[in-house]
């Protein structure tokens, strides 16, 4: 499964693409807000910064919710560097303008997913990754994990190329689960990827082996 990071915090991108395990990132206009990023210039330069950081896929999401509008900021976001991929709402016309990239071979991530239906049109529609938000359906005391399931169910019975994007990925056990039930990618903060390096046995087993390999010495 990749991991990809749910930021626009250029330390926690470097951070987690530090440790080695880092496979892309994404953002969306709340999390660029977050980091006082503001202003589609501003913008912009952020999402080069953050291609500059990592070596892999970059989500920039459009903030444009016509047809016309997607297409003009889909195409600036993907001129920026080969390493963006165009998030677009699953609305109506963001799946006419997954349609459109997919065939211009630019890769796609259709947000906002909350059904089986939903990822059935993006897969359709040639997305590159459908992400289906776990988190946000939790919240609301629905299964997020059997959503992705049921996706993962269709898209095999099918053979659809779309990727399942794991979003609003919260904890770690939110990554472990989507792992189990064969998620192609996951994105959440940081500390959803530096939990899973957490055990106490594996502290207090370090710390016995050092404390037996000074005696020796
Ligand atoms: C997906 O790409 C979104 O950026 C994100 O995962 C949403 O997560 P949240 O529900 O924690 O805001």
């Amino acid at each position: 499964m990749k991991f990809f990071i749910d930021t626009a915090n250029l330390e926690q991108i470097k951070e987690a693409q530090d440790l080695g395990v880092l496979d892309g990132v994404t953002t969306n206009p709340s999390l660029m807000a977050k980091e006082g990023i503001t202003g589609a210039e501003n913008i912009l330069q952020h999402y080069k910064a953050i291609c500059e950081a990592v070596e892999g896929d970059v989500s920039a999401e459009v903030i444009a919710t016509d047809y016309e509008g997607m297409i003009q900021q889909g195409e600036e976001l993907a001129a920026l560097n080969p390493q963006i991929v165009v998030k677009l709402p699953m609305i109506a016309a963001g799946i006419k303008a997954c349609k459109y990239f997919s065939d211009k071979g630019i890769k796609t991530n259709v947000t906002l997913v909350f059904s089986v239906g939903q990822a059935i049109l993006a897969a359709k529609a040639g997305a590159t990754y459908v992400s289906p938000f776990l988190g946000r359906l939790d919240d609301i005391s629905t299964d997020g994990l059997n959503l992705i399931k049921e996706i993962r169910l269709v898209y095999d019975n099918y053979d659809f190329k779309t990727q399942i994007l794991s979003a609003s990925v919260r904890n770690t056990m939110h990554v472990v689960n989507c792992a189990k039930i064969g998620s192609d990618v996951m994105t959440g903060p940081l500390s959803s990827i530096t939990g899973l390096l957490k055990h106490p046995l594996t502290d207090s087993g370090l710390a016995q082996f050092l404390k037996d390999y000074a005696k020796g010495n």
